[in-house]
């Protein structure tokens, strides 16, 4: 009989579909092509109307048969495929908890930034504002006009530099930012900026064409050269330690008057004398003095009323000095070997 046979080829087709099924969504592709709405064995039931009524319940019974059969194979396959989705998911995903971790390779500061942070820390503490940088791009009128340089002055000489053109310049110090600080602030003023300068300089193991500065200067009523001591007196201390001392000795600068030149004992040999401060027990690290009165002039300022002192500190300088590095050209190298020991 016809159905019969048909039922028994749907069957194990069916069957055979289901166990050659390898994943959950293909078992469930079986399901709905076989007992869906318009699944095969759905229709196969349907067009049972049209066999004679006699026949009808042995073919109603067998057909309900198949069905069963075919939910149990299904079910169980399904289970079957989950459980081996499931341990084949685990398996994929194996955390070996006992491998060594992954190492973080952390960076280190870099010893200008660690002097320029202790710089920071010192003024700070003394009542000075810190200002962020100003322009490394400067024009002449600030780096060296409004600062009291005559032009052709031969201390121009010594800090010749990267022109972009005759009025724009990489800036050679950081004393323009005095000029730009007080243009656009009234006193009382106590401020410092570090900030990176450059030089026309032939590379050395002592001179580089980059380098580092902090600016200081403070612009009150009264304020004296013994302030400006005290305060270098004090950072000298904070950076280099509680018995450090200073010296000031005569120098020139155009913005300056008078002018000084501001040194620390020697942090190796504490003033004895040694192989890094070649034997005079003093290390240099930047000028100073008291405002010139131009420059105070130049921005509006009262002279009468406001007077103030200033200093530029060499920041790599204290840095090769701070951690005995002989040769500054290892500041800008970027070689990991020296820069990991800070
Ligand atoms: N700018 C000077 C230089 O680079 C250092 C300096 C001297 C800065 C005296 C000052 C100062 O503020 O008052 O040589």
């Amino acid at each position: 009989m016809s159905l019969l046979e048909d039922l028994e080829a749907l069957r194990q087709r069916a069957l055979g579909e289901l166990e050659a099924a390898r994943f959950l969504a293909e078992v469930e592709q079986v399901r709905i092509d076989y007992l869906g709405r318009k699944g095969q064995l759905t229709l196969l039931l349907r067009s049972m109307g049209q066999l004679p009524p006699e026949e009808r319940p042995a073919a109603g019974k067998r057909a309900n048969e198949v069905r069963a059969q075919l939910e149990t194979a299904i079910a169980r396959r399904q289970t079957e495929l989950a459980a081996q989705e499931a341990s084949s998911r685990l398996e994929e995903e194996r955390l070996d908890v006992t491998l060594p971790g992954r190492h973080w390779r952390l960076g280190s500061r870099h010893p200008v930034e660690i002097v320029l942070e202790e710089a920071r820390a010192s003024l700070v503490g003394m009542g000075f504002e810190v200002l962020d940088g100003g322009p490394e791009v400067e024009t002449f009128r600030y780096n060296f006009g409004m600062l009291n340089y005559p032009e052709d002055h031969p201390a121009l000489d010594e800090q010749d530099t990267f022109y972009l053109s005759p009025e724009v310049l990489l800036r050679t110090q950081t004393s323009g930012m005095q000029v730009r600080t007080m243009e656009s602030r009234q006193p009382p003023l106590k401020v410092a900026v570090p900030g990176r300068c450059y030089r026309r300089e032939v590379v050395t193991a002592t001179h580089s064409h980059t380098f580092h500065q902090v600016e200081g200067f403070q612009v009150d009523r009264n304020v004296t050269f013994g302030d400006l001591q005290g305060v270098l007196a004090q950072f000298a201390r904070d950076l280099f330690g509680p018995d450090t001392k200073v010296r000031f000795r005569p120098d020139f600068f155009p913005f300056t008057e008078p002018s000084a030149e501001y040194a620390v004992t020697c942090t190796f040999c504490q003033g004895a004398g040694c192989r890094i401060c070649k034997d005079s027990g003093w290390m240099e690290l930047g000028g100073c003095g008291m405002i010139h009165p131009h420059v105070l002039a130049g921005v509006g300022y009262d002279t009468e009323t406001w007077n103030g002192y200033a200093f530029g500190l060499g920041v790599d300088r204290i840095a090769q000095v701070r951690y005995g590095i002989n040769d500054i050209r290892l500041l800008a190298e970027n070689d990991m070997q020296f820069l990991e020991q800070f």
